[in-house]
């Protein structure tokens, strides 16, 4: 990719614009939904506890910790407990939270988004920014975004992963200790989770791109072109699929959390 640098047309003050609308809401909106989603998931990783509830017969466990790597006695750990060489700190989230924030911080639409929030690069469109000229991410560090069709197969994968703990999640013990099927209030909530989620990485831009043909023209193929149509419908609405997911996964942990630490208990409707 060239280096090519774009004088903008009329050098702007930061902040400087003869827009007459409240352009400053939505960065700011962004800046305080990131912000709190990215405190509220840090904090979640590195407490390292109430990640999974098994009360009342229950399998849920969080996204935040999903495949759960090493954990607790009675916890669906892959490789059984915490390996003692690992210091106190480290939590099993960490093996795992930086493949989805991965997605999310090179996400098309979340560059465009904190890009104004946080960076006031610009603030927003046809709002004067502290630089003078338009480089693009066409050198580093920002051309370090283009990973981000690799961390689509990686999200791929973990939509798989926590469809299966939305099905794991439909089955309890009983009082003698054999799984039977049900519903709980967790239940539809892990399930939700994958919708979300689902509805956010099949929108992708970087998945459309593939499905559709790769090259710059569209696949002859009538089954690449009907899974560009379906990729393309989800992508209409993709910042909205963004941030409904953003707020469910956040919220899955926290309900899972709350039931693992006896403030909620969870509704058995089946
Ligand atoms: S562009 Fe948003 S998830 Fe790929």
């Amino acid at each position: 990719m060239s280096d090519t640098r774009v004088s903008l047309p009329q050098p702007r003050r930061l902040g400087q614009t003869s827009r007459q609308d409240a352009w400053w809401l939505q960065p700011l909106v962004v800046f305080l939904g990131l912000g709190a989603f990215v405190v509220y998931s840090t904090w979640a990783a590195f407490v390292g506890v109430n990640y999974f509830y098994g009360g009342q017969g229950a399998h849920y466990l969080s996204p935040f910790y999903s495949p759960l790597i090493f954990g607790g006695p009675n916890e669906p750990a892959v490789f059984g407990p915490k390996p003692e060489w690992l210091p106190l700190w480290f939590s099993p989230a960490f093996l795992i939270l930086w493949a989805p924030g991965g997605f999310r911080f090179t996400c098309y639409y979340y560059r465009g988004a904190y890009y104004k929030a946080f960076w006031n690069d610009p603030s927003n469109c046809a709002v004067g920014e502290l630089r003078s000229c338009y480089r693009g991410e066409a050198s580093l560090p920002l051309i370090l975004q283009n990973i981000h069709r690799y961390f689509l197969y990686l999200a791929l994968i973990f939509i798989v992963i926590l469809a299966w703990d939305a099905w794991k999640a439909t089955w309890f013990l009983d009082a003698d200790g054999h799984e039977v099927w049900g519903i709980g209030l967790g239940t539809l909530v892990l399930t939700a989770n994958v919708v979300f989620l689902g509805g956010y990485t099949f929108g992708c831009h970087s998945l459309r791109h593939l499905v559709g043909g790769r090259l710059d023209v569209l696949s002859n193929k009538k089954i690449r072109k009907k899974s560009w149509e379906c990729v393309s419908c989800l992508n209409r609405k993709h910042m909205l699929w963004a941030w409904m997911s953003l707020f469910w996964v956040g919220f899955t942990d926290f309900y899972v959390r709350m039931c693992a630490m006896g403030v909620w208990s969870d509704w058995r409707i089946l």
